[in-house]
């Protein structure tokens, strides 16, 4: 084709695939099938291949994800994107009501409700009505460019239906179901499964490879707009809406006008019942005065407008199926009984088992097989069955029995007086021996990275490893014959575990998986007897001496070392080369953050506040609440609070979850 004509014909390719695009992903009523708008794609990548100079900014080939940056560039926002403050309670919002009014001066205050996503915010800047840069929050005044990322998400308008400069903002999530298939994929490829649907939206936003974020099922919300030049006048954020679904962005169908707190409180129950039909994840919803020159009166505090809440669900339950009941075998012998559930998203994370924790608990709870039952986080943690729906029951539903005896080793159960738990007695159990393994080479106990679940089950059915001392044994011939086992994932396992040799000893005290020993008593433990031999020959009365050790724990660590099958690990690990003591350069590493003072603020990816705070401990630094001029850090996750403007303000280091990292490994 010549080029003039190829010109022609791009120009109409762009224009179909642009509208079918905006039919099928922003107005959900395609009018074409996939296999009619996949041709007109090839066609267009066909054409632009021939041309690339007839490549233009708004091209719908963007979508499919150019070639990787480098880096990512630093973007300062020209507003700052601050974030919402939180409510939890009607009452609340009673006072967040009264706190307008007397602002404002009158009553008659109308609102927009809108659910509040659970994605990642991002900024996007147009100019004359085409895409030029998208950027991600980052602390609010600065963000990372993700424009090439961004690119890739079929809902967002390259370019407008008005040519207006403009910064846009929105939030960028993974539907639900989209996000199970995606980790069902990952699953099958053996990677590393995605937490909830927005971690994976943030993974895939930062990635430098657009053509990896192209094969994520991203889309996107827009709720505000700072317009610069070209825009209609608007004097309300519901015409604010309105106009931004005029110009090709997606907003949510949910938003809704209301006058009276009455209509507030109605909306917020009625989207929060809905919550579970929706197809993407929502935390709450957010509530905004809806006249512009009112949030202008109103204006700002340092981190959040003041004409606007996020009112925040509280409780985060769900309901689905119980597939089985199964038999769990710990590393201590307790058999429990654990509920399979079919997969399903609550409060941010896909649950698929439940415990149900001993057999009076499932009796009194009556759990069946095939049972539909509300399951709910405990401490938003754990996952449990809160109660089983009879009405919802069948007749197919199947009563569970415990069995009497070891589903691992066949033994016979017991159920020791005083003990809620049915235990397997034996020793040589290979339930329980995986997960000692397993216990071992945790990250609080030897910290033998790549020694998972299945390799801990492969190198016990192998007969590699009979007890945790095996571990020390291993050899590259042996291991290299174990399935999916390549030299060079055995090489990085035997290093792991040579390193494993230098570990202080308290980490050792962990691994070794001695009942009521957690982290806490290892610590003190260790701290104070500085060696395995000492601890192993010191009396029940010397060990309960040490201040938050009873008789309880004394008792189960001298009956653990007590144990011919201990003494032949000791023995083993003894040869190997295994340290057995806390030594002085453990305690200056360990202390790395003595004499610290450390304050969190905002959310963190990889740890939950408690975590955080274990970790600064355990490094011998303190965590304090508040920012003042003796807090030597503060350690900023998502959407941080006045904390981080506060540390700003006395100059004080902030460190990113990155940096922190960094600092306590
Ligand atoms: S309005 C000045 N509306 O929630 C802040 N935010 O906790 C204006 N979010 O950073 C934000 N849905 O990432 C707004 N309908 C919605 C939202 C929403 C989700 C996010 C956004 C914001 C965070 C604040």
């Amino acid at each position: 084709m010549e080029k003039e004509a190829a010109a022609e014909r791009l120009k109409e390719l762009r224009e179909q695939i642009t509208k079918h695009n905006y039919y099928y992903h922003v107005l959900d009523e395609p009018r074409i099938s996939d296999a009619g708008f996949d041709l007109l794609m090839k066609e267009l990548l066909q054409l632009e291949k021939l041309y690339p100079e007839l490549v233009t900014p708004d091209s719908p080939s963007k979508r499919v994800g150019g070639m990787p940056i480098p880096a990512f560039q630093q973007v300062q926002h020209v507003v700052p994107m601050l974030s919402l403050d939180n409510i939890f309670s009607e009452s609340e919002l009673h006072d967040f009501y009264l706190r307008l009014k007397k602002n404002l001066g009158f009553e008659n205050i109308t609102w927009v409700g809108e659910p509040k996503i659970d994605g990642l915010a991002v900024s996007l800047y147009y100019e004359e009505g085409v895409f030029q840069r998208g950027a991600t929050r980052g602390d609010g005044s600065t963000g990372e460019d993700i424009t090439h990322n961004l690119l890739t998400i079929w809902s967002l308008p390259l370019r407008l239906m008005d040519k207006v400069t403009a910064e846009v903002r929105g939030e960028v999530f993974i539907p639900r179901e989209e996000f199970l298939k995606l980790n069902m994929q990952r699953e099958a490829r053996e990677l590393p499964l995605f937490a909830n649907p927005r971690n994976a939206a943030a993974g895939s936003l930062r990635q430098l490879d657009p053509k990896v974020t192209a094969e994520r099922p991203l889309d996107i919300f827009v709720f505000s707009l700072n317009g610069i030049s070209g825009l209609k006048s608007l004097v309300t954020h519901w015409e604010t809406l309105q106009y931004l679904r005029e110009l090709g962005f997606k907003v949510n169908p949910l938003v809704s006008l209301l006058t009276g707190l009455e209509q507030v409180v109605d909306f917020y129950r009625s989207i929060e019942s809905r919550r579970r039909e929706l197809p993407y994840e929502i935390d709450g919803v957010v509530l905004k005065v809806n006249e512009l020159l009112y949030q202008q009166k109103l204006g700002y505090t340092s981190r959040a407008p003041r004409w606007a809440v996020a009112f925040k669900f509280s409780s985060a339950e769900e309901v689905t199926r119980v597939k089985a009941i199964e038999v769990n075998v710990g590393r201590t012998g307790a058999v429990t009984p654990v509920a399979i559930l079919d997969p399903v998203l609550l409060a941010g994370s896909v649950v698929k088992r439940a415990s149900l924790h001993n057999e009076d608990i499932l009796r009194e709870k009556e759990v069946m097989i095939g049972d539909e039952v509300v399951i709910h986080k405990a401490g938003d943690v754990i996952p449990e069955i809160v109660k089983v729906l009879k009405e919802k029951r069948t007749g197919r539903e199947l009563d569970f029995t415990m069995p009497d005896s070891c589903p691992s080793c066949g033994k016979d159960l017991k159920r020791l007086s005083g003990e809620a738990a049915w235990r397997c007695l034996n020793p040589a159990c290979p339930a329980q021996l995986i997960e000692r393994i397993i216990h071992f080479a945790s990250r609080n106990g030897m910290d033998i990275s790549g020694l998972g679940e299945s390799l801990a089950r492969q190198l016990h059915a192998s007969g590699l490893v009979k007890d945790v001392g095996d571990l020390y044994y291993l050899s590259k011939e042996d291991l290299v014959k174990l399935e999916r086992m390549g030299e060079k994932s055995a090489e990085n396992l035997l290093e792991a575990v040579q390193m494993s040799k230098q570990n202080p000893l308290h980490k050792l005290l962990v691994a070794l998986g001695i009942r009521f020993v957690g982290e806490r008593v290892a610590r003190l433990l260790a701290a104070h007897f500085r060696s395995l031999p000492v601890i192993a020959a010191t009396p029940v009365e010397e060990i309960t001496s040490l201040e938050e050790i009873g008789p309880k724990i004394a008792l189960s660590i001298k009956e653990f070392f007590n144990q011919e099958e201990t003494k032949e690990i000791v023995k083993k690990l003894e040869n190997a080369g295994v340290n057995f003591y806390e030594g002085l350069e453990s305690e200056a590493k360990e202390g790395a953050l003595k004499g610290y003072t450390i304050v969190i603020t905002g959310t963190l990816n990889n740890y939950t506040r408690e975590e955080a705070k274990e970790r600064i401990e355990a490094k011998g630094g303190k965590v304090a609440g508040r920012v003042s001029k003796n807090t030597d850090y503060v350690l900023a996750g998502e959407n941080p609070g006045s904390k981080l403007q506060k540390a700003r303000e006395l100059g004080i280091k902030i460190l990113t979850e990155d940096d922190f990292e960094s600092l306590i490994t």
